[in-house]
């Protein structure tokens, strides 16, 4: 049996950095992006909010796959006390959810630009070529889309921190430390 004085036993070093990693450029991604006009039209500074937006959001897409991978072969460690069921099938849900938001969000993204042509690779000369054909009216189906879920997982994500801080705080238990 855990008693307070055993070591808590923590998610994988790996797991651990791949979920501050992504949290931090999520982060960015969203401070970046909320940046879009507080520069002046046409000056030096105006294009970083969009280039600093697509660097991290891109960034999330990078870390996704191997990060699913290593999920799918690891089991998390137990949150001690045992959660109820209906805390279990919170969390569950809203962790996949999480995981869907991190490989589609940064994928409608990519392609809401390609919709519109060329990938500028930030802050490079470089291009991606588009593998579409550009397409004004799906430019703007896809973007708003992108916006919609945006604003969507500002709560999710909201949600997701409140558990963490309900379960260190009121509940006690050590989901946090887990995952620290
Ligand atoms: C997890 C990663 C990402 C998040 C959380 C995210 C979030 C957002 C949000 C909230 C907006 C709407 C801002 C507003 O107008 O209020 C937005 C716009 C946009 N994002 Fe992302 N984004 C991510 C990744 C990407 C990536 C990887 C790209 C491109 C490669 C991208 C390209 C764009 C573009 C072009 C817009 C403008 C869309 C429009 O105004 O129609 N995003 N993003
Ligand atoms: C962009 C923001 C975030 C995203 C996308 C995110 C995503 C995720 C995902 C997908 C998991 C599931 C890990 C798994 O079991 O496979 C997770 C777990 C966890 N996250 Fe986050 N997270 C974010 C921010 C935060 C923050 C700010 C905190 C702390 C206040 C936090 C605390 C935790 C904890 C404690 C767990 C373990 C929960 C458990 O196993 O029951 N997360 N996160």
């Amino acid at each position: 049996m855990q008693s307070s004085i055993t070591p808590t036993v923590r998610y994988s070093t790996a797991a651990r950095w791949f979920h501050w990693l992504a949290f931090t450029a999520v982060a960015l991604a969203y401070l970046f992006i909320n940046l879009r006009g507080v520069f002046a039209r046409g000056s030096a500074a105006s294009k970083v909010p969009m280039q600093g937006h697509i660097l991290f959001g891109l960034v999330v897409l990078v870390l996704v796959l191997p990060r699913l991978l290593h999920r799918l072969r690891n089991t998390p460690p137990p949150v001690v006390p045992p959660l109820a069921p209906w805390e279990a099938l919170l969390s569950g849900l809203t962790h996949w959810a999480l995981y869907a938001f991190l490989l589609v969000q940064p994928l409608l993204g990519l392609f809401t630009v390609w919709a519109g042509g060329a990938l500028k690779v930030p802050f490079t000369a470089l291009q991606i070529p588009s593998p579409l054909t550009a397409d004004r009216a799906l430019h703007e189906q896809l973007g708003s889309l992108h916006t919609t879920i945006g604003t969507v997982f500002y709560y999710v994500i909201g949600l997701h921190i409140a558990g963490a801080l309900w379960h260190h705080f009121f509940r006690r238990d050590n989901t946090l430390r887990r995952m620290l």
